[in-house]
């Protein structure tokens, strides 16, 4: 930036520095170098898609034969292709599968069924040759479950139960379908789940919940019932990468049928970036791993996949094309069939714009679950490092759903019910922490966590007594069903019985189907009873019904008639008609005002008393010693034809035209129409001294003279903020107009000032 400035004489541009602040500027951005694996979809180094099958086995994949084969390509070759089809599938040209997965006409089925037996190389084939538009269009088409979702993020610096059970407890209320929790201090982890479970059970039953922590440990937890789904089963594209989490492909496909074993829902993470910020791309492009990390998904069972760059969202957007990449990756898990929980969970942009941009590619298509993350709590207090949306953002998020008639998988709620189901579900892990000997959760807490934002609105706890809780808790005989029991006595029957239920479902395990979720009546749906059916205009998910009147009705909207009535009021006892106006023949300014005005609207558009405004401007007309005369105009309501009546009626050919709402004309007779000497058409940026200058300038028109033009200050919001108070407001003028009705003289009963 400095040398710039330099090159232009040493001097800086204020457009230029006035750019450098703004907070796309505070992005990283880097140019492709594909040997350090940093490039999103084309590298070099990538291979040619190819396939030979011999007996019945893959000896070559992707230019590599199987005696180079590493880990990956093993597993692959072994367990993620369909071979029955591999070989009709490697030899349809990409091209044609990509239109495959644009065409309204070709079922997603019919592309998946080629898609399961393409190599990782091919896969990156076909993407390459669709845009963004149409990536969407094909993320929309294989989604697996009809019924677009969403996942919360709930945490806080605290370690907070209090705050964590409420804000789990607001979030189910607000109708994500996944909870997910982490720690800040590992410890935490046994009653971070817990009080998470049982917020998110207070909110609606059949949530499901997770905590993100170390393997192990997540799978004790889920195995005590304080977890429904685990989700950071983290794989990677290359085998160093794998190695250096101590891991293999074969060990995540145990641990996915470990918790499967128990029940519990299980998808995978993986994501662009994370082989060359582990300094393992082997120079491969971003796409190229992550399409390995999905065939390994899908080979070792999973039934979906955490991708979408995740938490290494800020490096495929350093780069060229790496937004559009993220969405290629969350479009290839869903053509696997795979359910796709589609990122936007870290914070990936200082830039409003451009995180709203970025969401758009997986809002609008709909994806499983779009976010795979919103933190449901403010940014200080998500530790999975700060949320791309947070609980700031609800407002806007419901409205962008309103906007765009899009299920985002939230609903607006009132403060009521959030302040009332907060508190429940901090009454709730209150009663839990009693019966289980935990230290003691006081009332402050409870009410402090009803009425919370962030962790700082809650009174200091001893973290350190709850870490030694927790791990006593942990090496406890307590399982989810002391919890069960523990709530049950409290008096939370409801909230008891949803527990329960989650605990009956993990034995029935219909929610292990594909992208299953629990709807609010502990209906699964799932990629199998709720197939995504898209296939162009009037398939598929729509957002309608009872569904889409809940979306709508956002606290804030309100009703037409809100914005007139408090316009309205007794008609000014100090107007009074006369007889049919007369043409004027002395020096004079002559009002003309609206049909309404003083009758059926008794305020301008920003509260101005009408009295209050004819005496500013009577009071600048006398103080030019010039003669006022009022009258009244029924036939039109228009401002400009107002104007152009009280210059024709007056004396001096100079009137001023005034709307009910506010907006003033000054006009000449014989001037055209659309001309005039001074409009005002910014009604809510008049103060009365405004009104009272526009009188005396007409005066001084009136005299000959030629005044500086009124300054009015220009509010840019205003349009935005009154359009529709104008609308109204205009409409109720119309209703009063009589086209039959010549203008009429009027008194103004008025002290000059
Ligand atoms: N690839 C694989 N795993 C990832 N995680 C986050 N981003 C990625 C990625 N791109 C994992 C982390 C952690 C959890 C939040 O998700 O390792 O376990
Ligand atoms: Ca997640």
């Amino acid at each position: 930036m400095v040398s710039e400035a330099d090159a232009v004489n040493g001097k800086r541009s204020a457009r230029f520095a006035r750019l450098a602040e703004r907070d796309i500027n505070k992005e990283t951005y880097v140019t492709p170098w594909a040997e350090a694996g940093l490039s999103v979809t084309n590298s070099p180094y990538d291979p040619a898609p190819s396939l030979r099958i011999e007996d019945g086995r893959i000896t070559e994949m992707d230019g590599k034969p199987l005696a180079d084969f590493d880990a990956l390509d093993a597993f692959i070759a072994a367990h993620s292709l369909d071979l029955n089809v591999a070989e009709e599938a490697m030899a349809t040209p990409s091209l044609t599968i990509a239109r495959m997965l644009v065409d309204i006409n070709v079922e997603g089925a019919q592309v998946r069924r080629l898609i399961d037996g393409c190599t990782p190389a091919k896969l990156v084939d076909i993407i390459r040759h669709m845009n963004v538009l149409e990536m969407m269009m094909g993320l929309a088409k294989m989604r697996v479950r009809r019924t677009p979702a969403n996942q919360a993020h709930v945490t806080n610096w605290a370690e907070n139960p209090a705050l964590l059970a409420a804000d789990a407890a607001e979030a189910s209320l607000r109708g994500f379908s996944e909870i997910e929790t982490t720690v800040r201090v590992a410890r935490a982890a046994p009653l971070n789940a817990l009080s998470i479970l049982v917020g998110s059970q207070t909110g609606r039953g059949g949530v499901l919940t997770q905590c993100a922590v170390e393997e192990s440990l997540g799978l004790r937890l889920a195995m005590k019932g304080l977890t429904t789904y685990a989700e950071t089963l983290s794989v990677y594209g290359t085998e160093r990468a794998f190695v250096d989490g101590d891991d293999t492909p074969w060990s995540k496909g145990f641990l996915n049928a470990a918790y499967a074993s128990r029940g519990v829902k299980v998808r995978f993470t993986s994501g662009t970036g994370s082989e060359a910020l582990m300094g393992h791309a082997e120079q491969r492009s971003m796409l190229y791993l992550e399409a390995r990390c999905l065939l390994v998904t899908r080979g070792a069972g999973s039934q979906g996949v955490q991708n979408g760059s995740i938490s290494c969202i800020a490096l495929p957007e350093a780069l060229p094309g790496g937004v559009q990449t993220v969405l290629a990756e969350n479009l290839l898990a869903s053509m696997l069939g795979l359910e796709v929980a589609s990122g936007n969970d870290a914070l990936a942009s200082h830039s409003a714009i451009r995180k709203t941009a970025k969401l758009m590619l997986q809002f609008i298509p709909g994806t499983d679950f779009i976010f795979s993350g919103y933190s449901a709590v403010p940014k200080r207090d998500n530790m999975f490092g700060g949320g791309n949306f947070d609980a700031e953002d609800f407002d806007d998020y419901n409205v962008l759903q309103r906007d765009m008639q899009i299920d985002g998988g939230l609903r607006p709620i009132s403060e009521t019910e959030a302040v009332t189901i907060r508190r429940r579900g901090a009454q709730a892990i209150q009663a839990v922490y009693a019966v289980c000997g935990m230290p003691a959760i006081t009332d402050e807490e409870v009410e402090a966590a009803a009425y919370a934002h962030s962790s700082e609105d809650m009174p200091p706890r001893a973290l350190v007594n709850d870490l030694q809780a927790a791990d006593a808790f942990l090496k406890s005989e307590h399982t989810l069903f002391t919890v069960i029991k523990a709530i049950r006595e409290a008096g939370f029957t409801d909230i008891a019985q949803n527990l329960l239920t989650m605990a009956k479902q993990r034995v029935a395990g219909d929610y292990l189907q594909p992208s299953a979720i629990f709807d609010r009546d502990f209906n699964v749906q799932s990629g199998i009873n709720d197939t995504n059916d898209y296939a162009g205009p009037g398939t598929g998910y729509r957002l309608s019904g009872e569904r889409w009147q809940e979306v709508q009705n956002i606290p804030q909207a309100k009703s037409p008639h809100d914005f007139i009535q408090d316009r309205q009021g007794a008609p000014l006892k100090r107007l009074v008609e006369l007889e049919q106006a007369r043409v004027g023949t002395q020096p004079e300014v002559v009002i003309a005002v609206g049909p309404a005005f003083g009758t059926g609207l008794v305020k301008t558009i920003e509260g101005l008393d009408h009295n209050a405004v004819l005496e500013a401007i009577l009071t600048g007309i006398a103080s030019e010693g010039m003669i006022a005369r009022l009258i009244k105009v029924y036939h039109t309501a228009d401002c400009g034809a107002i104007g152009h009546v009280a210059a024709t009626l007056s004396g001096s050919g100079i009137g001023i035209g005034i709307q009910s709402r506010g907006t003033t004309i000054i006009q000449k007779k014989g001037l055209p129409r659309l001309s005039n000497l001074e409009l005002f058409p910014q009604s809510p940026s008049l103060t009365l001294a405004h009104y009272e200058q526009i009188g005396r300038n007409a005066a001084c028109y009136a005299k000959g003279m030629m005044p500086t033009p009124v300054a009015v200050k220009v509010d840019n919001t205003a349009r935005l903020r009154l359009i529709v108070k104008t609308a109204l407001l205009h409409r109720h003028e119309i209703e009063h107009i009589n086209t039959a009705q010549p203008p009429v003289e009027m008194v103004f009963d008025w002290e000059p000032a």
